[in-house]
């Protein structure tokens, strides 16, 4: 099926102070259309026409690169929009608090495990949580990489591509990652991920 560009679950101006509505108009309304546009550009005439945007990102993986990079970056983005509301950050469902608290020791250290990633991912790239083997583990990608390709399900990721950040926090990405831990986080699509990914 075609790529298509979802709507944003809430107004472009939702979720300030810690993403402003210019961030969004230009990291949803332009990147992530360019990334709708590119991937549906590149899937024409290949063999992945009519797969799910999971099955693209799996099968492109070190076989098209291009693909993959738009394909990933689709992926990543459909979740990115969800992985965030207003007032977010709060309360952990109870079952996704226990699985952290078996993967990390804390939910805090979850969380530092998290921003870790993202400050330790070297460019552009993202920082997860995603489930591997039934536990909850901390990871970085570069580019559109996500754990799908790396033997995991994602349940949280944090865009780290300064597109995500440049303009309402300059070169400061470990507060914009703390700022997304504490207070755009939607916890109970993440945990909705958990539930399906650990069945
Ligand atoms: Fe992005």
């Amino acid at each position: 099926m075609a790529f298509t560009l979802p709507e944003l679950p809430y107004a472009h101006d939702a979720l300030q102070p810690y993403m402003s509505k210019e961030t969004l108009e230009y990291h949803h309304d332009k990147h992530h259309q360019a990334y709708v546009t590119n991937g549906n550009n590149l899937l024409k005439g290949t063999e992945f026409e009519g797969k799910s945007v999971e099955e693209v990102v799996r099968g492109a993986f070190g076989k098209n690169q291009a693909l993959f990079n738009n394909a990933g970056q689709h992926y990543n983005h459909l979740h990115f929009w969800k992985w965030m509301k207003p007032n977010g950050g709060g309360k952990i469902p109870g079952s996704l608090e226990k699985a952290l608290l078996d993967g990390f020791g804390s939910v805090d250290k979850a969380k530092e495990d998290l921003i870790a990633a993202g400050t330790g991912q070297f460019g552009s790239g993202w920082g997860w949580l995603a489930v591997v083997n039934g536990k909850v583990v901390a990871s970085k990608t570069p580019n559109g990489e996500n754990p799908l390709v790396h033997g995991g399900t994602p349940i949280l990721g944090v865009d780290v591509w300064e597109h995500s950040y440049y303009i309402d926090y300059r070169n400061r990405r470990p507060d914009y990652l703390k700022a997304f831990v504490d207070h755009l986080v939607n916890w109970e699509y993440v945990a909705e991920l958990y539930e399906k990914a650990a069945k």
